[in-house]
């Protein structure tokens, strides 16, 4: 499932949940989409058009009429969208768009549409319950709408009942499950390091970093419903393993070394998304290492880990598989570290993110830097963000 690089038109239409299309068009934004949005006249009255302004960048269409479009702004919003989702659909939107009508901009954007079309309906439930109403909703799905919701719960007056808008996460997994992508990754083999590397002490204490494996988990799974064959190389973290993927789990650098080595030669693409550990103790103590009352300070002697995506890349040589993908993670001198890393590691490509925006949460902002250039992301879930990543190894495993 991913809205990463979709492009869709929300239609926002005249009901008391219109508000709760502000928190749609931020999901979908947060997914990875670029949205517009298209207004009815009544939805105006509930929310306000500079909202969406606000946070799509960009003002809302409301009027077909408006002579600051140029030519017919409803055919140039249809000709853009990957998918149009009505949300809430008033019972009004149902049945104008039941028969077809086009009297206003979202109407006739919907008319238009060469897309999927996503119903949100929304209403009092004797709205929905109506014969009307139904008659209108087998209309449109005989002519190929799809519908999400609506849900049955507290309704605006407070009865409980059928005909609340569905959660805005909901209709934006509705729309992923609709524009599901092609299985571009179907017979190949990514191999993905994630999470953080133990480096122990002594049988109770290690140096760790707080790296969680939720890019690693993240990326794991996107190839896998992609279609690619997977293999997960994981440090010590509880996530649950993604459907379809092969999990290794390992706990040092030097397992995790072994563990990726070990299955390189086979693999189209290495994304290295672990947090290895530079250094490790010198020793590892059989016993529990004990305090000394006589000793202040306890020295630790730590020694290099092997280096893996350097040691890999130089494997590969002049090959140009596996493709090779790294991560930066910096707290200073983002780019240039991250374009430094590119060359020294040989890698294709070097995913560049600050150790502020990512470490241990959903979302992530991040630049992607190759030797053609370098491409900033902005804030996007990190399952979002796999799909962008795995998007640029599908162009670039296309290339001789
Ligand atoms: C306070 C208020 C709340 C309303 N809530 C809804 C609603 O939740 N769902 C609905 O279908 N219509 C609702 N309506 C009726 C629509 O606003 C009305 O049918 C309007 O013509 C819809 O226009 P549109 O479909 O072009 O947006 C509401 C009306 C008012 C005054």
């Amino acid at each position: 499932m991913t809205l990463s690089g979709k492009q869709i038109v929300v239609g926002v239409a005249g009901g008391i949940a219109a508000y709760k299309a502000v928190e749609l068009v931020r999901e979908l934004g947060r997914r990875g989409a670029s949205v517009r949005v298209v207004m009815t006249q009544a939805a105006t009255r509930f929310v306000g058009a500079v909202t969406f302004t606000g946070i799509t960048g960009r003002p809302p269409v409301i009027d077909l009429w408006d002579p600051a479009y140029a030519g017919e702004v409803h055919v140039e919003l249809a000709s853009w969208a990957h998918a149009i989702v009505v949300a809430p659909a008033t019972a009004n939107v149902l049945a104008r768009s039941a028969a077809g009508m086009a009297d206003d901009a979202l109407l006739a954007t919907v008319l238009c549409a060469a897309c999927p079309v996503l119903y949100a309906p929304a209403m009092f439930h004797r709205m929905w319950g109506s014969a009307s109403t139904a008659r209108n909703v087998t209309q449109l799905r005989a002519d190929g709408a799809h519908f999400v919701g609506p849900v049955s719960g507290a309704l605006a007056n407070g009865e409980i009942g059928m005909g609340r808008l569905a959660e805005p996460s909901d209709i934006a997994d509705a729309l992923d499950a609709l524009l599901a992508p092609s299985l571009d990754l179907e017979g190949r083999t990514v191999l993905v390091s994630a999470g953080p590397t133990h480096e122990d002490l002594d049988p109770v204490r290690f140096l760790g970093n707080k790296s969680s494996g939720k890019m690693g988990f993240a990326l794991a799974e996107r190839a896998a419903a992609r279609g690619a064959r997977v293999c997960l190389v994981a440090g010590p973290v509880a996530l649950p393993t993604p459907a379809g993927v092969e999990r290794v789990d390992v706990r040092s650098a030097r397992e995790m070394d072994a563990a990726l080595e070990a299955r390189f030669d086979d693999a189209d693409v290495l994304v290295m998304s672990a947090a290895v550990a530079d250094y490790r103790p010198e020793t590892t103590s059989a016993e529990k290492l004990k305090k000394a009352e006589d000793r202040e300070a306890l020295v630790l002697r730590l020694v290099q880990n092997p280096d893996i995506l350097a040691a890999l890349g130089a494997r590969r040589g002049e090959r140009r598989r596996p493709l090779l993908v790294g991560f930066a993670l910096e707290t200073q001198d983002l780019l240039a570290n991250a374009r430094a890393k590119l060359a020294k590691k040989r890698a294709d490509l070097i995913v560049a993110n600050h150790a502020m925006d990512g470490l241990g949460t959903d979302e992530n902002v991040a630049t992607l830097v190759s030797a053609e250039g370098e491409e900033a992301l902005g804030r996007l879930t990190k399952r979002a963000l796999a799909d962008a990543i795995l998007d640029r190894v599908v162009a670039r495993l296309a290339q001789p």
